[in-house]
């Protein structure tokens, strides 16, 4: 992607990813997405905010120079990881004179993973501000959006706030500005869901401290800026909000059949109770999909059968992934099946303790279901129907069967 205008003096310089499907080598990139960077041409000086992914530099080194930039003062490190990071060196090495500026932490963590050197910072404090003659830079700290030393840039005259990952959204598009809401918020979903939202807590902090600021434009460093940006922020107060939706997940896997049997029976249960359900078969998931339902989602029931006398693998692993996310659920149960005997249920349940949730009895049956376990499964779905009412998560009632809620 070439060079576009965010506003006078004002560059996207990034690159846009295409191809890229995995993050992290975890998480999937179905829409690819963009390193966003931004050259701010002062009356004096000039900065760079944030670099590119170290396989795209040569993307950004192109723009920059078809800017005619003879100098940059300032690289703005909002924060310290790789896909913004990881080519400040090859920027150092062709503008020698430029200066890192960054919080202190994250110039630490920058010596530690790029190797530059400590005469190369400029480390700032909450609220600092830098004048680029006609234009003043104002720095905000916001730790854990999504590591501990990240910060936004504030560019007081034209109101453009960066944020680097905080707001962004994982899609390559041309487009500079978002034009399609409900493609990025779909995709700004996901990225939060992804790595945000173990933070929502402090991310509430972050949404308060910029509340008073003038702003005209979001610009990430991924995906589009918003020229709209009640829209990123109202997602983002809806999502780390303590609400919860009348929602049950079930992720499960089913290895001959008996589970699957009892998965589907539930969640038609659920269904005719009134309740949101959505299925996540284990066998292939797609974990930004699964990440995404468990940002809003009150309760989950793990589908489990019992292998090696334990909880299947691949449930384990979105057992894991789940308590790493700490979603907002508040209840938590398993079903599943067994053939002779294990621990499936005390091994799932000691893999959630970051899950600050009740759990609710599970029903793990031998063999096929039969009478009586469908009876229990209805159970369960009438236990779970209530703990949504006495919760208040159960506004209104639409679409529900013979009065089961
Ligand atoms: Fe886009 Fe935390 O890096």
């Amino acid at each position: 992607m070439g060079v576009r205008e965010l506003k006078p003096n004002i560059y996207s310089v990034g690159a846009v990813d295409w191809d890229r499907r995995l993050f992290d080598e975890l998480i999937p990139l179905p829409d690819g997405t963009s390193y966003n960077s931004y050259l701010i041409k002062g009356s004096e000086k000039t900065a760079l905010i944030d670099t590119v992914d170290p396989t795209m530099m040569d993307v950004l080194v192109k723009n920059v120079e078809e800017l005619g930039t003879e100098d940059i003062n300032y690289v703005i490190a909002n924060h310290a990881e790789q896909d913004h990071s990881g080519s400040l060196p090859r920027i150092l090495d062709l503008y020698s004179s430029a200066k890192v500026v960054c919080t202190p932490k994250c110039k630490g963590f920058l010596m530690d993973l790029l190797l530059i050197p400590e005469d190369k910072f400029i480390t700032v404090t909450d609220g600092e501000t830098l004048s680029l003659g006609d234009k003043t830079l104002e720095f905000i700290h916001a730790p854990w959006v999504h590591w501990p030393e990240t910060m936004l840039t504030y560019l007081r005259e034209d109101k453009i706030l960066f944020t680097c990952d905080f707001l962004g959204s994982h899609l390559a598009t041309s487009d500079l500005f978002v034009t399609d809401e409900a493609t990025v918020y779909e995709a700004a979903k996901r990225y939060y869901a992804e790595i945000m939202m173990p933070f929502r807590t402090i991310i509430r902090k972050n949404i308060e401290k910029i509340k008073d600021l003038e702003i005209e434009i979001i610009a990430p460093s991924h995906g589009p800026a918003y020229d709209r940006p009640d829209f990123i922020l109202n997602a983002y107060r809806d999502w780390a909000s303590d609400e919860v939706k009348n929602e049950v997940i079930i992720p499960y896997i089913s290895m001959h059949g008996s589970t699957k049997k009892m998965v589907d029976y539930f969640a038609e249960a659920l269904i005719e109770r009134g309740i949101t359900v959505k299925q996540f078969n284990l066998s292939e998931p797609d974990i930004g999909k699964l990440a995404m339902a468990l940002v809003d989602a009150a309760t989950v029931v793990i589908g489990s059968p019992t292998v090696l006398v334990g909880p299947h693998p691949k449930v384990v692993y979105a057992a894991c992934l789940a308590n790493a996310l700490r979603p907002k659920l508040k209840f938590v149960s398993i079903i599943g099946s067994y053939g002779w005997g294990g621990r499936m249920v005390e091994q799932l349940a000691g893999m959630i303790p970051n899950l600050k949730v009740e759990i609710l009895d599970p029903v793990v049956i031998k063999g096929v279901p039969k009478e009586a376990d469908f009876i229990a499964l209805e159970g369960l779905a009438d236990e779970i129907v209530n703990k949504h009412r006495e919760h208040n998560i159960i506004k209104v009632s639409k679409g529900v069967k013979n009065g089961k809620s």
